[in-house]
């Protein structure tokens, strides 16, 4: 059975102010390109309580703090490289 992945990004305003909506529209576009839309539920998400080290995304779970534009891609790719 295919394995879904659930990821949230916070939208919270500490995140916001860190860049978060750069990272959003990235992460967006990375889904498209690489056909993972039907297998990444992405989702926007409340404060985590990591304000002071965000942006910060969920990946089925786990917390992953400093998620900036310049890192989100090679994250990306380890996460996915089994689905892509
Ligand atoms: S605002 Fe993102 S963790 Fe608090």
């Amino acid at each position: 059975m295919a394995q879904r992945i659930e990821m949230q990004i916070c939208l919270g305003s500490s995140c916001f102010s860190r860049g978060n909506k750069d990272v959003v529209m990235f992460i967006r576009e990375y889904l498209s390109k690489n056909h993972l839309d039907d297998k990444v539920i992405f989702k926007g998400a409340r404060c985590m309580g990591h304000c002071s080290n965000g942006p910060n995304l969920n990946i089925n779970g786990v917390i992953i703090e400093d998620v900036a534009l310049l890192k989100i891609e090679s994250i990306l790719e380890k996460e996915f490289a089994r689905l892509i």
